[in-house]
C-alpha cells in the first residue's frame, strides 16, 4: 500500500451475509449471524472515520423480512449510512417491505466528497447468474454523462470480470460486455466493486480497479472448478477513495477463531 497524501474518504464493503430469519440457522455448517457479528466487531476495532458501508447483496439466504431487518440494525450499529443492492438470493420487493421502500439505503446514486457512487441491480428472478437490464444500463449511461467531473465507483452484486473457478463463473454477470463498454468510454470510472464470488479479487483493467471481496460467512475456493470452500475466515473490504481519483483498498479477516464449516459440502 502506498501513502496517500491527498484528502480521502474511507468506506467498507460488507457483502454476502446470507442471513436467515432464524439467527441460529446455519449455511453449510456455518452460523452466518455469528460470523457477521464478528466481522462488524472487527470493523469497529480496525476502522476510524468511516463514511459509509456498501452492502453488495446476498444479504439474506432465505429472503425473509426478519433477516433484512436484523442486517439493517446490525450495520446501523456502525453509526454510518448503509447502501444496499440485491444479490441473486435477495428480492428487492421483500427488502423494501422489510426496511421501507423510501429508506435511503436504496439510493442508486449518491455523492461522497468528489466521488459518485452508483449502485446497480443485477438480480434476475429465479436465477443465480446476473444481468443488467436495458433500464439499468440506461441509468448507468445517464449517471456517467452527468458525473463527467467526478470520480466514479460502480457497485454491483455479480462479477463482471472472470474468476478462475469454473462453477462460479457460470453464475457471473451475463452481459458484462455491455457494462465494460460503458466503463471503457468513461474515463472517470476508477473502480468496480462486486460481491457474489466470496473471495478476495483484485484486477486492473485499462486503469480501472475491479474488486471482489470475502463474504462475511463462507469463502469460495478461488481456483477449484467444482464447488469448493476455502479455509479463509470471514472478512470485509476497506476502501480509501482519494480526491485525486486513486483507490487504496484491502481485505481484513477475522483472526484467532475457527468456525464450524462443512468443508466437504458440494454445494448449497
Ligand atoms: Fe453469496
Amino acid at each position: 500500500m502506498t501513502t496517500n497524501s491527498t484528502a480521502s474518504i474511507r468506506l467498507v464493503q460488507i457483502t454476502d451475509t446470507h442471513l436467515y430469519a432464524d439467527s441460529s440457522s446455519v449455511l453449510v455448517g456455518m452460523n452466518c449471524e455469528e460470523s457477521l457479528q464478528d466481522v462488524l466487531s472487527l470493523i469497529r476495532k480496525e476502522e476510524r472515520d468511516l463514511v459509509t458501508a456498501l452492502c453488495t447483496g446476498d444479504i439474506s439466504q432465505d429472503n425473509s423480512k426478519a433477516s433484512y431487518q436484523r442486517f439493517y440494525a446490525s450495520v446501523a450499529g456502525l453509526g454510518i449510512p448503509q447502501y444496499w443492492i440485491p444479490g441473486n438470493h435477495d428480492e428487492m420487493t421483500v427488502m423494501q417491505q422489510a426496511v421501507g421502500s423510501d429508506n435511503p439505503c436504496f439510493s442508486k446514486s449518491f455523492q461522497l466528497s468528489g466521488w459518485r457512487i452508483i449502485m446497480l441491480n443485477t438480480h434476475v428472478d429465479g436465477q443465480v447468474y446476473g444481468q443488467l437490464s436495458a433500464a439499468e444500463l440506461h441509468f448507468l449511461a445517464q449517471q456517467l454523462q452527468a458525473a463527467k467531473h467526478q470520480h466514479v465507483l460502480i457497485c454491483l452484486h455479480h462479477n463482471c470480470l472472470p474468476v478462475d473457478a469454473a462453477w462460479l463463473q457460470k453464475h457471473a454477470l451475463v452481459n458484462s460486455d455491455q457494462l465494460l463498454a460503458l466503463i471503457d468510454s468513461h474515463s472517470q470510472v476508477k473502480g468496480v466493486l462486486f460481491g457474489h464470488i466470496h473471495q478476495d479479487y483484485e484486477r486492473n483493467r485499462n486503469s480501472v480497479l475491479y474488486l471482489g471481496s470475502p463474504s462475511t460467512c463462507i469463502q469460495f475456493h478461488p481456483t477449484k472448478n467444482q464447488f469448493a470452500l476455502d479455509q479463509c475466515n470471514p472478512g470485509y473490504r476497506w476502501l480509501e477513495l482519494g480526491s485525486d481519483g486513486v483507490i487504496l483498498t484491502g481485505v481484513k479477516r477475522v483472526s484467532n477463531k475457527r468456525y464450524q464449516v462443512d468443508f466437504s459440502s458440494i454445494g448449497y
